[in-house]
């Protein structure tokens, strides 16, 4: 770690950090006994907090964001060349890194072509709901009004996405919430709720189209699904999913909004989550991975269908899409989102990302099968889970105490992991996995023996 910052200055910015700083998601009791974790640098998958400490980072800042890994010079660089040529100018008028990166994003995203800029992946799907509101309005006399979401997906933080958020304990003391966001079950088929069948793809599907039904398919214009459910416990879709619900959107006159806010920009081996399943949405979300964390930035991108509904009817002074983002004209964030793609493409990160996610997959079917305590392991490049169970044939789940303790024996082994967190009742049992797509073998190796070694010390073998 660099000595820019001496110990005496640290202790000042952990008592700084205590008295002043609210920590996100966390309970501050803890902090009156103990310090706060305060992070100082970061190179490759590496950070150092202020103790000196050194920890392998597998989960890309805690929050699966840094997919090109911590340090690099050269996306520091063109941010602060185009933070000194134009900073920021509001997003009615256009910016240099704006359109190209719009340009070069959309050239990963065959069928999208409309770029719509904001902060955060909450805000990026709020844009999302706005637009689906405003062509129930203008397009559907009021009707198409509602939006499904998913059993155990997550979609933001504000009032709106968290009212679409399939996660009761994310939930729970914040509502009352907006209406017309309605769930469809979830498709973990680890916890079929169709005991044990074949189809399962097909049914947790299908039960969409149920939904649909029992609503008023004139009343729903929309579902929002993530390729990969993250924080709800790393669902891959069952086979046969994804076809019948694209299907099923075509039939009823739904748009398909995907949240690639986790799954975009790489993370599971292609560009975006959605591009495994061949199918084809008409709004596609993304934030943490598009800038890597070096600048906030996230993007609502449509297809020119979509696009065209706010357009069409210049006589109406209403008719386009009223919104705006004071920080989307920030160019700060596409200026590094550029040189984000420009170093995944470089240095193949894409291919890389299949690779490693096999072998970390292989190691925790390894894991598996020496640690009755994981129940199943899920996951699609280098974005993985292994749900812990207290017994393998119950599925009864671990409980949350005891897989945080395994995170903590993980870290004393120097590697940091994640886990769901304050996400389903009873169900916040899965270890979560999402290093930087620059991961070398040994780093994963060094991931895998970490949890190795934690289950042996925490549940035994
Ligand atoms: C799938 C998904 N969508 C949306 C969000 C919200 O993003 P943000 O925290 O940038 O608002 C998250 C955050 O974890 C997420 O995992």
């Amino acid at each position: 770690m660099d000595d820019a910052l001496n110990r005496n200055d640290l202790q000042g910015v952990i008592e700084a950090d205590r008295a002043h700083v609210w920590h996100h998601l966390s309970q501050h009791k803890q902090y009156e006994t103990v310090d706060p974790r305060v992070i100082v640098e970061g190179k490759g998958l590496r950070v150092w907090d202020a103790t000196g400490r050194e920890t392998l980072d597998a989960v890309s800042g805690g929050v699966w964001t840094v997919n090109v890994g911590y340090g690099r010079e050269s996306i520091a660089n063109v941010v602060r060349d185009q933070l000194l040529k134009m900073n920021y100018f509001a997003g009615s008028a256009g910016s240099v890194p704006g359109a190209l990166y719009a340009e070069a994003l959309t050239a990963t995203m065959p069928g999208m072509t409309r770029v719509y800029y904001s902060n955060s992946g909450s805000e990026a799907n709020e844009k999302a709901y706005k637009m689906v509101r405003q062509i129930a309005h203008q397009r559907h006399g009021g009707n198409k009004w509602k939006i499904l979401y998913r059993e155990r997906d997550y979609h933001g933080t504000t009032i709106a996405a968290l009212a679409s958020g399939g996660q009761e304990e994310r939930k729970a003391m914040y509502g009352p919430f907006p209406a017309g966001f309605v769930p469809v079950p979830h498709c973990l088929e680890y916890r079929s709720q169709w005991g044990d069948v074949s189809d399962y793809g097909l049914r947790a599907a299908n039960a969409i189209e149920e939904v649909i039904l029992r609503e008023g398919p004139d009343s729903v214009g929309a579902i929002i699904l993530e390729p990969v459910t993250a924080g709800g416990g790393v669902i891959t879709p069952p086979e046969g999913y994804w076809p019948r619900v694209q299907e099923i959107c075509r039939k009823y006159d739904l748009l398909l909004i995907i949240d690639e806010v986790v799954c975009g920009v790489g993370r599971t081996g292609v560009w975006f989550g959605y591009q495994n399943y061949d199918i084809q949405p008409d709004i596609v979300t993304m934030a943490k991975g598009v800038a890597s964390g070096y600048a906030a930035i996230s993007c609502t991108v449509t297809t020119e269908r979509v696009f065209e509904m706010f357009k069409d009817d210049a006589q109406d002074p209403m008719s386009y899409f009223r919104d705006i983002s004071t920080f989307g004209g920030c160019t700060a964030g596409p200026a590094a989102a550029l040189e984000n793609m420009r170093i995944i493409e470089a240095e193949n990160l894409l291919g890389n990302t299949l690779a490693m996610g096999d072998r970390l997959m292989d190691n925790l079917h390894r894991l598996m099968e020496k640690h009755p305590v994981i129940g199943d392991v899920r996951g699609k490049g280098l974005f993985c889970g292994a749900e812990l169970v207290a017994d393998r044939t119950s599925k009864e789940p671990l409980p949350e105490k005891t897989v945080s303790a395994v995170l903590g024996a993980v870290m004393k082994r120097g590697v940091q992991i994640g886990m769901t967190n304050r996400s389903l009742p009873g169900l916040n049992n899965t270890l979560c996995l999402s290093p930087a797509l620059m991961v070398t073998a040994d780093q994963i190796d060094q991931i895998t023996d970490a949890i190795d070694g934690a289950l042996s010390e925490v549940v035994g073998s």
